[in-house]
């Protein structure tokens, strides 16, 4: 029997969502949430999930085949779905690179990531790229979209120093009303009818995603707590953080420390997972708990796409 086991990680913007879909840089990180897609040999009739719909033509048309035969397919995931951890690219991505596997395709890293990227088209209508990028290769990703068909997806050479990484706490909010496509729509509706906000977010945005970078690789701990707020309050100008989640992020302020959306986030509600920071990460704990929500500590800059 020929059974292929890949995994893919999740990931969580540290910075420059919404703006990224602009052509501003994002800083990317891949998360050790893990996603794992088993293909194999031993499936008598097709399988019954939507996915396939969507990746399979995606394959054909990319090979020029009609037909693929016939597998088992096993999802099983960490990442919760639909709140701004790539739910929808890791699945993508890892199928994509099992299926591809399965029909004795080599492994190609570029390839998965530009068919991956065909897929989130198909979920997000206008995607930047940058999740998939970032699940695929994992690590720490710089990424800009400068036209359709040219992107740096630059992985860097360095990690987050430990004073900083350990310090990070992920808040989950709860899955938002909107899916990330009506979110994208959204900012893009706010750009034809107020131009001057949402171009003052992607300037202002792309200043701080830059001076993140440097601030992360130096390990200055107060600059990086100013940079998140000053990010959040920012995304918060194009309506991307409801004010329920808006007013848990002030108490965390108040506290001393910075949180932000991660992702698209949501109008309504819940915007999906929040990115904390504090010089000592219980106190976000603690806000957490007051405001029952779960949250956990997670490594950030893991590996990507990998065969198991
Ligand atoms: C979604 O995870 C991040 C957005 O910037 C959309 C995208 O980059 O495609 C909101």
């Amino acid at each position: 029997m020929k059974k292929i086991t890949v995994s893919a990680p999740a990931k969580i913007h540290l910075l420059g969502e919404h703006a990224v879909v602009y052509g501003k840089p994002a800083l990317v990180a891949a998360v050790n949430l893990k996603l794992t897609v088993v293909v194999s040999s031993n499936g008598s009739k097709n399988n019954s999930y939507d996915l396939s719909k969507i990746i399979e033509p995606i394959i054909k048309k990319e090979f020029k085949i009609k037909t693929i035969p016939k597998y088992k397919l096993e999802i099983s995931s960490e990442i919760p779905v639909g709140c701004g951890m790539g739910s929808s690219a890791a699945v993508s991505a890892a199928y994509i690179a099992a299926l591809l596997l399965f029909l004795n395709i080599p492994w190609d890293l570029d390839l998965i990531n530009k068919l991956t990227y065909e897929a989130e088209k198909v979920f997000h209508g206008n995607p930047s790229g940058a999740d998939n990028s970032t699940i695929v290769f994992g690590g720490l990703i710089w990424y800009r979209k400068e036209m359709p068909d040219l992107k740096i997806i630059q992985k860097l050479n360095f990690s987050i120093p430990k004073k900083l990484a350990n310090n990070f706490v992920l808040v989950n909010t709860g899955q938002p009303k909107e899916s990330t496509k009506e979110m994208v729509i959204k900012v893009g509706n706010l750009y034809k009818e107020k131009p001057q906000i949402v171009e003052k977010f992607l300037l202002e945005q792309e200043k701080l995603t830059r001076e993140l970078l440097f601030v992360i690789k130096e390990s200055k701990e107060d600059e990086l707590i100013w940079i998140i707020r000053q990010g959040e309050k920012n995304l918060e100008s194009i309506g991307v953080a409801s004010s329920y989640v808006s007013s848990i992020i002030r108490e965390i302020e108040k506290l001393g420390g910075a949180a932000k959306i991660c992702g698209a986030g949501g109008s309504t509600k819940s915007t999906g997972m929040l990115l904390a920071y504090h010089k000592d990460p219980d106190k976000i704990k603690e806000a957490a708990k007051k405001n029952n929500l779960s949250c956990f500590q997670v490594d950030l800059g893991v590996k990507g796409l990998r065969v198991e």
